[in-house]
């Protein structure tokens, strides 16, 4: 059922827009269907990076743009050569919380590195590896902050700022001008986006 050379999706989006939940949701339905996947996130996925990301994204961070962007693509690097290919060469689904167009969206745009010298270090340092398809989890600014008003912040960037989610939204918008990404509207009930997404989940295998 599933092609041999497994299936690389990524969930992205603001803070606060559901995606972690939905993974929970994908997982349990995998589980059952006994569809062979492995989930991982970003700026994590192994011991290495998961202690990158502790660097990353630490609150009081004394780190530049970057140092903080080539520590991202270091930590990436070893995701994607010790768990997200050794999975799809098992034919797994690998399904990522957050991958590269995070890079581009809150390093690139938001800190003002430059989306299009992101996706050069991502094309030159990491051979362009994307996944299949990206959800990308639309929420707007307002929802997102009074989500981010009822839970604990845990890094750097959870926080009350609207300018920045503002335009984290922006950037999003900016880099998902093509059709590897599918767009969920994420104001709408936790069964209806896991719905639409195991529509599309079943389509690709
Ligand atoms: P989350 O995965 O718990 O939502 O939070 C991770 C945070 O890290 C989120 O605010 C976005 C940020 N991030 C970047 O700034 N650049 C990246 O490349 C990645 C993967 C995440």
């Amino acid at each position: 059922m599933i092609k041999k050379n497994g299936l690389f999706i990524t969930f992205e989006g603001p803070e606060a827009s559901g995606k972690s939940s939905q993974i929970l949701l994908l997982k349990n339905f995998l589980k059952k269907n006994k569809i062979p996947f492995l989930t991982t996130r970003e700026p994590g996925g192994t011991k290495l990076a998961e202690s990158l990301r502790k660097l990353i994204l630490k609150v009081r961070s004394d780190i530049n743009i970057h140092e903080e962007i080539l520590m991202l693509m270091a930590a990436r690097s070893h995701h994607i050569n010790n768990v997200i290919i050794p999975a799809l060469k098992e034919g797994k689904i690998v399904i990522s919380d957050r991958f590269a167009d995070s890079t581009f969206v809150y390093q690139g745009y938001v800190n003002n590195f430059g989306i299009q010298k992101a996706k050069d270090l991502h094309k030159n340092l990491l051979n362009n590896f994307l996944p299949r398809k990206t959800f990308l989890f639309e929420l707007s600014t307002s929802l997102i902050i009074s989500r981010l008003k009822v839970r604990k912040l845990k890094n750097k960037y959870d926080k009350l700022d609207i300018k920045f989610h503002n335009a984290v939204n922006k950037g999003y918008k900016l880099i998902s001008k093509n059709n590897r990404f599918i767009k969920i509207d994420a104001s709408k009930s936790k069964k209806q986006i896991h719905d639409k997404i195991i529509k599309h989940i079943i389509s690709l295998i």
